[in-house]
């Protein structure tokens, strides 16, 4: 029953400042059942139980409790070979190989001007030898010295940017970090690359082939970058951009959920249509989906959550902050993400499966999961993409990880899956917990460490790309 209600609010909270609700958009469309739009509706006309959601959305599950909270095993015991763990909200220190892993820490969320006048934090070109890869955020981070201007960063370092540059929450900004470790970096150091393959991370388990590596937390049918068949996967394609304005112009000038439904689908059909190695299997499902709701979650205005071209455009083209720009002002958390990318899905759903070799020659995802019913309970997506990490895409799962099973498990366990246990929102039972897929032993082709994302100055014309009328 939580589950709804906080599926509704997510919604709701999401686009509260005068966009179009996707719960009647997607109810028109017969997309959802009866119980989840029943929730929304009495959430709209309930203030009590607005208010457990406002709850959920910051989040406190874990603030305040002074008991450890981590994975059971099945006797119901604490499962933490590592240590790790959540207690009043901090992460606890990891033990074993791992006792000298550097963990983050929850930062002071609220509404701020980033960069605001801080001497730390302004912006500087990259260098030659500084690296950028698939994602404008990460990058935007590195250009202002939130994280390492070499780009090679650490899973803390990454953590605590994103809650500082742009209000995302604790929660979630520990989630992607690790998977950002998992699918690229050299787990003792906690070090990692935002490109790709990188001499100054350490390979202390096995080769780290960096975040931007394709086929773990890198997918086909990006926004703006291209799918790694094509060549370099962080080369930003300005058609694609041009692409993605004309459908926010027809949006109101907004970067957000109708815009976002529009592309995806567009970018899904046009690789399939032309890549033969095409491929969206679940890590497609949550990845497409997520970075898409960051846009209008992430790189809106936090003063007024407004996504137009103004807040949006320098992210990409520039991988600068616009100026006079406010991160968010209530810290986005696991929950809000989860609801968001799978009510992002429902509005314009695609079926999951990859080009076998050739364009005609498209295989569903032999699944036994029902999408299409796991993007409408948030929890249940959540519990189910955890407990599958490294387990979606045999074949890809990383010789480091196979090699070193119960150190990543320790990590996992200590640090990713106390944010999905006991807290209210997620109650995943972890017993059954993963092994890693089945492996025809490949290791995947390493990422390029990028020279193709744009900096500032790459595209001079910018002027001309603008909307062709001032969103409203
Ligand atoms: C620790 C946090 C994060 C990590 C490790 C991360 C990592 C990644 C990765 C690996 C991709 C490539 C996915 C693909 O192939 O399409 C990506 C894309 C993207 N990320 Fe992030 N991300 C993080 C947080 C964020 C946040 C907070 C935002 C927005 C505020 C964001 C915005 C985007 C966007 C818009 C894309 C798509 C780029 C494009 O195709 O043009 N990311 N990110
Ligand atoms: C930044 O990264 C470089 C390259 O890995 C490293 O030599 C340097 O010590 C790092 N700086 C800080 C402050 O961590
Ligand atoms: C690009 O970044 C530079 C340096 O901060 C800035 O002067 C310029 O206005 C930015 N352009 C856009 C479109 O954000
Ligand atoms: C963000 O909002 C503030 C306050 O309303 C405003 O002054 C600023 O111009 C906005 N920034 C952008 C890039 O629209
Ligand atoms: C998947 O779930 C949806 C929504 O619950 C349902 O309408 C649909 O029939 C299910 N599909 C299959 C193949 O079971
Ligand atoms: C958790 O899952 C295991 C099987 O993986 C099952 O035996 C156990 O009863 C479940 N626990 C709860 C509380 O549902």
């Amino acid at each position: 029953m939580k589950l709804s209600i906080i599926v509704s609010a997510a919604g709701l909270v999401g686009y509260a400042s005068g966009m179009a609700c996707p719960y009647h958009l997607l109810k028109r469309a017969g997309l959802l059942g009866a119980d989840v739009v029943e929730k929304f509706d009495q959430l709209k006309d309930n203030p009590e139980l607005a208010e457990r959601f406002i709850q959920a959305q910051n989040h406190p599950g874990h603030q305040k409790r002074d008991t450890l909270i981590g994975p059971r095993d099945t006797s119901g015991n604490l499962d933490l070979p590592l240590g790790g763990g959540l207690l009043n909200g901090h992460l606890q220190p990891l033990t074993g190989l791992l006792s000298g892993f550097l963990l983050p820490t929850p930062q002071l969320p609220g509404l701020k001007e980033i960069p605001g006048d801080d001497p730390d934090h302004q912006f500087q070109p990259p260098g030659p030898h500084d690296v950028r890869g698939t994602c404008p955020a990460s990058n935007a981070l590195a250009n202002y010295g939130y994280l390492n201007r070499s780009g090679i960063t650490t899973f803390a370092e990454v953590a605590d940017a994103f809650q500082t540059g742009f209000g995302f929450g604790f929660d979630l900004s520990v989630f992607l970090s690790g998977l950002a470790l998992l699918a690229g970096g050299d787990l003792l150091t906690g070090t990692y690359s935002i490109g790709g393959a990188d001499a100054r991370v350490p390979n202390t388990l096995g080769p780290a082939p960096g975040m931007s590596s394709h086929g773990v937390f890198e997918i086909d049918g990006s926004i703006t970058r291209e799918d790694t068949y094509f060549g370099n996967n962080a080369n930003f394609i300005l058609q694609r951009w041009d692409e993605y304005v004309e459908i926010a112009n027809r949006n109101g000038g907004q970067f957000g959920w109708e815009t976002n439904g529009e592309d995806n689908g567009y970018r899904y059909d046009l690789s399939r249509e032309t890549n033969p190695e095409f491929y969206a299997g679940a890590l497609w499902f949550a990845v497409s989906h997520a970075e898409r709701v960051f846009v209008w979650e992430g790189f809106a205005n936090g003063t007024d959550q407004n996504a137009d071209w103004n807040n949006i455009a320098p992210f990409f083209l520039n991988e600068t902050f616009p100026p006079n720009w406010y991160r968010r002002g209530t810290p986005f958390s696991i929950p809000q993400a989860f609801g968001e990318a799978g009510l992002l899905f429902l509005s314009n759903p695609r079926i999951l499966g990859g080009n076998e070799g050739s364009v005609d020659n498209f295989v569903p995802l032999p699944s036994a999961v029902n999408f299409t019913q796991l993007a409408g309970n948030p929890a249940e997506l959540g519990c189910w993409l955890v407990e599958n990490i490294l387990d979606v895409a045999p074949g890809q799962v990383r010789g480091a990880i196979r090699e070193n099973f119960d150190l990543y498990q320790g990590f996992l366990k200590g640090v990713i899956l106390p944010f999905f246990t006991d807290d209210g929102f997620f109650n995943c039972n972890f017993t059954g917990f993963f092994e890693p897929g089945n492996s025809e032993g490949e290791e995947p082709a390493l990422g390029l460490s990028s020279d193709g994302s744009p900096v500032n100055g790459a595209y001079p014309g910018i002027g001309v790309i603008k909307p062709h009328s001032e969103p409203s």
